[in-house]
């Protein structure tokens, strides 16, 4: 009932009607999930560990086992790039997404020649749509300005602004709709589908002809539209496909598919209890893990929302603010949804269709020698003599991008390294080529200067470098 005040409070506190329209079907979509937030706690309807399965084989079909596809589905389809997220575990404050990868393209800049080259090819014209949150949409907005006047159909739109909670009064954070950022946070990527239908999007891509959608991270350049998968769709008449792909003792946090009571449904680590965590980490219990790479029938998502039947499990994700206090923020994640629709299952498909950068370490890994670009998307550079990418473990003085860019001068050569660590204060010069494994740590008040044009093949580098 506080809460519902309070809510009430902040919808009274917008002038304009338009503005105070929009914000307050926002805040009764965000009153509706703390209600469910509530219920859950007072219920703990948690899942039964042990009513858990591995899917059954049929609802994870390999892409190997997949036929050919068929340009005509191609016009029937509408790609989507969730793009709301900040990227907090690589410090950064605009969108991930706005990041320089390669010949001075960003992600989006990537991800646009992706699908320009496949419309150009095939002769269709699939719509490049993107969700952008209030944290991203400027950064956005920038980056596509150039593209207006192209082929290209660019559509974006915002995802939800919700309040943060305080954890012990479970109040909302903010105090008027007008209040400081930092009060509010975009819900997970689970929003897109509220999002889609509050939007207008959702219709207007159905009034288009467009029945399929694929979704996937902003930074997922593997992500490229597969003709196979869709195909695959459209012949099992399936009303979502989540891509999958085999997990490796180092994917320990993405969530993987169950089979619960008959029906599949996604896992996220977060869902799980602790004295469960190093179960669900193991390779051989859950084989396979999420990329996000979801495939979507519009008309079936029209009629979950429509019928209410959209309820995303909900994930509390603890904060804690500048001023020490613990907030919560509900959230939820888009690939759970795979348990309403029909026929939904998992495509096992191959590791390159997941290239996400969680950290500097991925980035500099995408940004190096190691891949070129081929329209926009990243190939292992022929010259690469092994078929497995170098593995990459930069220390904590790397963690936040803006670290990152300073210790790179330039991104060194790294086409035959296997291995590299690298700790404490470290700065790197220009034309550094790294080969075989390399480990640099500088200990504690110590500071390594790697110097421009340096060549480094299976070395250990400590202390004071004598090159
Ligand atoms: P994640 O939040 O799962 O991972 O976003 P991340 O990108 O590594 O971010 P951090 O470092 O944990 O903060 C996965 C994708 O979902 C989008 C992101 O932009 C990214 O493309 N996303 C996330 C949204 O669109 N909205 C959200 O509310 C959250």
């Amino acid at each position: 009932k506080a809460m519902r005040n309070e809510i009430s409070n902040l919808v009274r506190s917008v002038s304009d009607p338009v503005t105070k329209k929009a914000f307050d079907t926002e805040m009764q979509s965000f009153f509706y999930l703390f209600t469910r937030y509530l219920a859950k706690r007072a219920h703990s309807v948690e899942l039964d560990w042990d009513r858990i399965k591995s899917p059954t084989e049929d609802k994870i079909v390999p892409y190997s086992k997949l036929s050919d596809g068929d340009v005509q589905n191609l016009h029937k389809l509408a790609v989507l790039k969730v793009n709301g997220g900040l990227g907090t575990s690589m410090g950064m404050t605009g969108a991930k997404s706005a990041l320089e990868v390669k010949d001075d393209m960003t992600f989006l800049d990537l991800t646009v020649r992706q699908i320009e080259h496949l419309n150009t090819t095939h002769r269709v014209d699939v719509p490049l749509i993107l969700m952008t949150s209030f944290n991203t949409h400027e950064d956005t907005l920038r980056i596509i300005k150039k593209y207006a006047n192209q082929q290209l159909r660019i559509t974006t739109f915002n995802q939800s602004r919700y309040p943060r909670i305080y954890k012990e009064s479970l109040l909302p954070c903010p105090k008027s709709a007008d209040d400081d950022k930092k009060n509010w946070y975009p819900p997970g990527h689970g929003d897109l589908y509220n999002a889609l239908y509050q939007s207008g999007v959702l219709d207007q891509l159905l009034a288009e002809g467009k029945e399929y959608l694929f979704v996937s991270n902003s930074d997922n350049l593997g992500a490229v539209v597969d003709e196979k998968i869709l195909a695959h769709m459209v012949e099992t008449g399936a009303e979502f496909i989540m891509e999958v792909t085999d997990k490796t003792k180092a994917d320990v946090k993405g969530g993987t598919l169950i089979d619960y009571d008959g029906i599949i449904r996604l896992l996220e680590v977060a869902q799980v209890p602790n004295e469960h965590i190093e179960d669900f980490k193991s390779v051989r219990k859950f084989k396979i893990f999420n990329t996000n790479n979801l495939w979507i029938n519009l008309k079936a998502l029209k009629r979950l929302m429509e019928n209410g039947e959209m309820e995303l499990d909900i994930i509390v994700n603890p904060k804690t603010t500048d001023d020490g206090q613990a907030v919560l923020q509900l959230e939820t994640a888009a690939g759970d949804a795979i348990q309403f629709f029909k026929n939904g299952h998992g495509v096992n498909v191959p590791r390159s269709r997941f290239l996400p950068v969680k950290s500097c370490s991925d980035l500099l890994l995408i940004k190096s020698d190691i891949y070129s670009l081929q329209h926009g998307q990243l190939v292992i550079n022929e010259q690469r003599m092994f078929e497995t990418t170098p593995v990459i473990k930069l220390g904590d003085h790397f963690k936040k991008i803006a670290q990152f860019q300073k210790r790179f001068k330039k991104i060194p050569k790294i086409i035959e390294l296997d291995h590299l660590t690298v700790t404490g204060d470290v700065y790197f010069g220009r034309n550094v080529t790294l080969r075989g494994t390399v480990i640099i740590v500088a200990n504690e008040g110590q500071r390594i200067d790697i110097p421009d044009g340096c060549i480094l093949e299976n070395r250990l580098v400590s202390g004071n470098l004598n090159l």
